[in-house]
């Protein structure tokens, strides 16, 4: 018999999350009926999302529930099926939960080309982040030749992806992280023309330096200070793709929102600020998936991955570490 190794939420947490607010057990895992498959899931992706996740109340996928696996995106290998189109040894990736072994119908769970990359890029750069970050920035921010784009959390799964979709598009690339580590790999290997550290007390002025014609295009990940300094230098007819506030997730009181001249920002310069929720391109996710993958097999593209080989039983302090800044690239956890 095999035995899952899995992470159920079992309260709702407040602040950062605590290990109490999860029990981790060991349960036989259930065999697939026909049509279903097993999958032995080798990497969960760490998402700013999963924290809203646990959170009581309306939001864009309801909440997991008390007592639930939680919600998670993986990818593995199927290890038994009866699904024609899942056999024994196929590379996948869907939402899985947090656990070793899930059950699946097939249902938004893509097939995987190992060859082409790893499992842990394809639940990063060429997964849902990619995604995120190409429907956004194409999309919502369109961004055009000489203009330019700024990012934040630019050297995350993202941000970083962001960046050089810019860069491919004739756009300059402005990308803000927190420290000079993250800074110097932006624009020493990424290419972005120039990086920004928010943490530094002089940020409003090394921002206004690294934007000499203004902003055109920002890609919001994360609200708060860092957002409210780029509103106010936007340009006229900027776009605002609001893809995260993660400055916000664990907040316990109210942090406060825009200021009165972010918010002016928004009227005098006709600001399209337009939120979005990658499953909102849902139907055109292979069109992202094949362009990302283009780009990365002929050089284009680069991804880099934080891989954490801690196994299941440290997710809650590893989730913790896309909060304070500990995760440099796409954070991911190896279960196995
Ligand atoms: N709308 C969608 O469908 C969608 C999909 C995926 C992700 N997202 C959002 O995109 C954003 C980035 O997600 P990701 O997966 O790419 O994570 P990530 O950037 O890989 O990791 C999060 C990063 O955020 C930065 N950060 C944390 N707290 C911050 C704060 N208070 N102020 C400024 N920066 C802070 C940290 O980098 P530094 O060291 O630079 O501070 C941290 O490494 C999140 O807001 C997430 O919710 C949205």
């Amino acid at each position: 018999m095999t035995t899952n190794r899995l992470v159920r939420l079992a309260a709702r947490p407040v602040g950062l999350v605590g290990r109490e607010d999860f029990d981790i057990v060991d349960e036989p895992a259930a065999e697939p009926s026909d049509g279903e498959f097993r999958v032995c899931v080798e990497v969960i992706s760490l998402d700013p999302a999963m924290r809203g996740w646990m959170n009581e109340g309306r939001s864009y996928v309801p909440p997991v529930e008390l007592g639930a696996v939680m919600r998670a995106y993986g990818a593995g290998k199927v290890e038994a099926s009866k699904h024609p189109d899942f056999p024994v040894g196929a590379a996948v990736a869907g939402l899985f939960g947090v656990q070793r072994y899930a059950i699946s119908d097939g249902k938004n769970v893509a097939r995987l080309d190992v060859d082409a990359a790893p499992l842990e890029r394809w639940v990063g750069g060429l997964g849902m982040p990619g995604q995120t970050a190409y429907f956004g920035l194409l999309d919502l921010g369109r961004p055009k030749p000489g203009e330019t784009v700024v990012v934040s959390a630019a050297s995350g799964a993202v941000g970083q992806i962001v960046g050089q979709i810019a860069k491919l598009q004739g756009a300059r690339a402005v990308g803000i992280a927190g420290g000079p580590d993250k800074c110097r790999f932006l624009t020493e290997e990424l290419g972005f023309d120039v990086a920004v550290d928010y943490k530094r007390d002089d940020f409003a002025d090394r921002l206004r330096d690294a934007t000499p014609d203004r902003i055109d295009v920002y890609f919001e990940n994360v609200g708060g200070p860092v957002g409210d300094a780029c509103f106010k230098r936007m340009n006229l007819f900027g776009r605002v793709p609001l893809c995260g506030l993660i400055h916000h997730y664990n907040a316990t009181e109210d942090l406060g929102g825009l200021s009165g001249a972010a918010l002016r920002s928004v009227l005098v310069n006709r600001l399209e600020v337009r939120g979005f929720i990658v499953f909102d391109f849902a139907a055109r996710a292979s069109e992202a998936t094949a362009k990302l993958a283009e780009w990365h097999r002929d050089g284009k593209l680069r991804m880099r991955e934080d891989v954490r080989d801690d196994g299941i039983d440290a997710f809650p302090e590893v989730l913790n570490e896309l909060f304070s800044g500990g995760n440099f690239g796409k954070l991911v956890l190896r279960l196995g």
